[in-house]
């Protein structure tokens, strides 16, 4: 690699004639509110917002770049959770934004495919498969604003991981743009392609370092016609485990979701957000939020699942149980899910973790952890909520109660990180399960990572991105020789 560079008003110029007014724009009041991450922790600016209208222009611009060695920040809904698409703060990097390319190009029922551009919104994705009567079986917190193209590009999990698995499950085919300015035209609706290196699973999850994803097939499924959501109070994660594979057995595949919140986050949820009631008359220590699906035809999902919790009451696993009785009542359960983060934002400053380890080991794991980081940082409170389905949970720090957490976040919040990642992975698991690296999590995951992987990366890194413009600094680091010059 040979050093970035800021672009010259002659490449600015050009870029603006091919990309014309809804295109390019360099107005501090159309850029800047693209250049802060979602969780307000890393400021960038961006010499201009780049918004192209189709793979040709992403091409245009990509070319470009690489001859002129400037810095290519992809960005989606700008909701990622580790600052993987806010630019550098030196000004030098264009940010790329796909949310211009927001159609979906088709829907095929009989093929139970779709394909969207990389700009669509999860929440008309979903929308959008419903009118046909189907299913994309993906959902997460930010599915108003998080889009197709970052889903793919952070390999997204959510919500029903444990039933459909992560993006790199769902997606069947890419077009994206490599960044010598080549189009690959892998938008495909075959299930089975056998030739050789899978491109398409090297882009997903590159985090934007590889190329821009432009438009992908998406797996759809049958709509579920049917569903059951409940809530259940219990003394401890170990019951929730036992509870979640004994549900498999009796409900086979219905099960889909299994979330589990610990008291500490519905409490922020009942503080922080509008309108939410606590689900059970008690305040149980651990809450398991369970979402099972059915076929139209199927029997109904929510005798099985109430017959198994009763069972599980009776046997002592769970204390309280309730299930929606309407879909007003399962979507004001899943709000109070939906709602943690936010509520902990509101809440102030957290050290955020996003860790897995195996799914059986992640009870002990937990409770380790967080004795381990209570001990070592007196005073702080550890909240670990999420996939526990998955062996994922976020396992997040909060200030001492009588901590400013803003001051605190400052002084210890990077030794906190660095403590909670150096145990998950002493005990065999990973420091992102679902968020990527980004920016955030960079300098423990190179201090961490396996030589062999990174040597791996750089090397693929090398081979497709020579001139090193693709979202420079995210995933891995910038060389010296690569800061703009
Ligand atoms: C979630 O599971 O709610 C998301 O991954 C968001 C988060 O970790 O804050
Ligand atoms: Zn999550």
């Amino acid at each position: 690699m040979t050093g970035l560079r800021f672009p010259t008003p002659d490449l600015l110029t050009r870029l603006a004639d091919r990309l014309g007014p809804r295109g390019f724009t360099t107005d501090p009041d159309l850029v800047d509110t693209w250049t802060t991450d979602w969780r307000d922790r890393v400021h960038g600016r961006a010499a201009a917002l780049l918004s192209p209208a189709n793979a040709e222009e992403v091409a245009f611009v990509l070319r470009e770049a690489s001859a002129a060695h400037v810095g290519i920040v992809p960005q989606g809904g700008n909701s990622s959770m580790v600052a993987g698409a806010t630019p550098s703060a030196d000004g030098s990097q264009l940010l790329l934004s796909l949310r211009r390319m927001n159609r979906i190009r088709r829907i095929a029922p009989q093929d139970n495919i779709a394909e969207a551009e990389a700009g669509v919104i999860l929440a008309d994705l979903h929308a959008a498969a419903e009118d046909a009567g189907r299913r994309f079986p993906l959902s997460l917190a930010a599915k108003g604003s998080a889009t197709v193209g970052g889903l793919i590009s952070t390999n997204a999990g959510g919500t029903q991981v444990l039933r459909f698995g992560t993006m790199r499950a769902l997606v069947l085919g890419l077009e994206a743009v490599l960044p010598d300015g080549s189009i690959v035209e892998g938008l495909t609706a075959l299930r089975k392609d056998n030739r050789g290196y899978d491109l398409r699973q090297l882009l997903i999850g590159a985090e934007g370092t590889l190329g821009v994803v432009t438009a992908a097939s998406l797996k759809l499924v049958p709509a579920a016609a049917q569903r059951a959501v409940a809530w259940v109070g219990l003394e401890a994660p170990e019951q929730a485990l036992a509870i979640l594979r004994r549900l498999e057995q009796a409900t086979g595949e219905a099960v889909e979701s299994f979330e589990l919140v610990p008291a500490d986050a519905l409490d922020l949820v009942l503080r922080h957000i509008p309108d939410m009631r606590a689900p059970l008359e008690r305040r149980w220590p651990w809450n398991v939020l369970i979402e099972a699906t059915a076929l139209a035809d199927a029997p109904p999902p929510d005798e099985a699942l109430g017959l198994a919790l009763a069972t599980a009451i009776e046997d002592g696993l769970a204390g309280d149980a309730t299930l929606a009785a309407s879909e007003t009542q399962a979507e004001a359960l899943w709000a109070l899910r939906e709602n943690i983060s936010e509520a902990e934002r509101i809440d102030g400053m957290a050290a955020k973790h996003d860790v897995a380890v195996p799914v059986a080991a992640m009870p002990g794991f937990m409770g380790r952890a967080r004795a381990a980081v209570e001990a070592r940082f007196p005073g702080v409170r550890a909240l670990a909520f999420g996939h526990l389905g998955d062996g994922n949970v976020h396992f997040n720090v909060r200030a001492p109660a009588d901590a400013d957490d803003r001051a605190w976040f400052k002084a210890d919040g990077s030794a906190v990180t660095r403590f909670v990642h150096d145990f998950v992975a002493a005990e065999g698991g990973t420091l992102s399960a679902e968020h990527g690296i980004g920016q955030t999590k960079l300098a423990d995951f190179i201090r961490l990572a396996e030589p062999t992987r990174l040597h791996a990366m750089r090397a693929i890194k090398q081979a497709l991105d020579p001139a090193g413009i693709m979202n420079p600094g995210k995933l891995l680091p910038l060389a010296e020789a690569d800061a703009a010059q």
